[in-house]
């Protein structure tokens, strides 16, 4: 067995983390062979709720969780942290779009900002989950500074996971079949899924699927998918947002093994897109956590205009919280 790793998650007595705590502790993010140290934080009103959570984790015998510390202080949730999980933050309700969040959520990032640079281990990686998550994900950035860009990313995807689950539905294949399927820009309803890349069961998407059903059915359903479960359930997306996590993370940690995923980073100018936005690009992970951008693809003019209709959209998000960058 390896020594513990110490793995941070926020919000941890809301409903993403009810799903994501047991695929950390079971194995699912750092491997079956990594035991893992839990530091859990809530607001101070929900550390009661919190411990019962706990109480659940130790109930579950987990073989790989060696300790779960429950706590409302940020400096002690990302103490020597090599892995962490920013979840905590008020998911919207029917009526809003995520960057209606903004105003609420933003100002959570600055001191998690600031405690992750205190205290994580330098080679931390983050992973914002919290809507919306690539500006939240820009604010802890830019509050702390004194750790590497390497060190953060936010989440999209979900949204890769479900363009690869209507097109396995689509054609009746598993998802797993469904290789190199990856979005550009903003978690937004702006977020472009691109198939050029894509392979069915090693056949090249674009032999497979329609254009018609590709421009129309399925690009919709993917960009409104979050607010299309929220009207069915009466909350937002909970386990697959978790098992997007999850996803992001092992592929973070281990090497996504050739394939190429979608992960927003900031950006070092790649197709134009200004430095330092918090952009969903197609990357390859090596099996050491490097993250490389695939640069070169051809941008098409539907490609330009998906690019600069989301770089449109983060700048604005990104204006909105100009007091919070530090
Ligand atoms: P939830 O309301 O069930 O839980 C959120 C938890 O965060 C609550 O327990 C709350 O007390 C806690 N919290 C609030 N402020 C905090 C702080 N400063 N520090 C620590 N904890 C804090 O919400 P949820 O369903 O778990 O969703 C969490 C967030 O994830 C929402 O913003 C939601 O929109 C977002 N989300 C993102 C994606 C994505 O694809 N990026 C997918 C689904 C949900
Ligand atoms: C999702 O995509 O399901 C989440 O970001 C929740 C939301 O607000 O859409």
């Amino acid at each position: 067995m390896k020594a513990p790793i110490r793995v941070a998650v926020t919000g941890a007595a809301g409903n993403i983390a009810y799903s994501l705590l047991w695929r950390i502790a079971g194995g699912d993010c750092f491997g079956p062979d990594q035991p893992v140290i839990l530091q859990l934080l809530e607001i101070t009103a929900a550390l009661d709720k919190l411990s019962g959570v706990i109480m659940e984790l130790e109930d579950s015998a987990l073989p790989l969780l060696w300790g779960v510390v429950g706590t409302d202080a940020p400096d002690v949730a990302f103490a020597d942290t090599e892995a962490v999980f920013l979840v905590g933050s008020r998911p919207r309700t029917k009526d809003m779009d995520r960057s209606d969040l903004v105003a609420a959520n933003g100002p959570i990032f600055v001191g998690q900002g600031k405690s992750l640079e205190a205290v994580a281990r330098r080679t931390v990686k983050v992973v914002t989950v919290g809507n919306p998550c690539n500006t939240n994900c820009l604010i802890a950035r830019a509050n702390a500074k004194k750790l590497p860009d390497t060190a953060f990313s936010a989440m999209t995807r979900l949204d890769q996971n479900r363009s690869a689950a209507q097109i396995a539905k689509k054609l009746g294949v598993s998802p797993d079949a469904v290789h190199n399927v990856f979005v550009w820009g903003n978690h937004s309803d702006t977020m472009a899924p691109d198939l050029r890349l894509a392979t069915i069961a090693g056949a090249r998407a674009g032999e497979r699927l329609e254009p018609a059903w590709v421009d129309g059915d399925f690009k919709k359903t993917v960009a409104t998918r979050g607010k299309a479960i929220i009207n069915a359930r009466g909350a937002s997306s909970a386990a697959s947002a978790a098992s997007a996590a999850v996803d992001h993370m092992r592929d973070w940690w281990k090497g996504s093994e050739g394939r190429i995923v979608a992960m927003a980073i900031p950006s070092h100018g790649w197709y134009g897109v200004p430095e330092g936005l918090i952009f969903s690009f197609p990357v390859r992970i090596d099996p050491t956590g490097s993250v490389s951008v695939v640069d070169g693809l051809p941008v098409d003019a539907w490609t330009e205009a998906r690019i600069k209709e989301n770089v449109a959209d983060l700048e604005t998000e990104r204006n909105a919280v100009a007091a919070l960058l530090g």
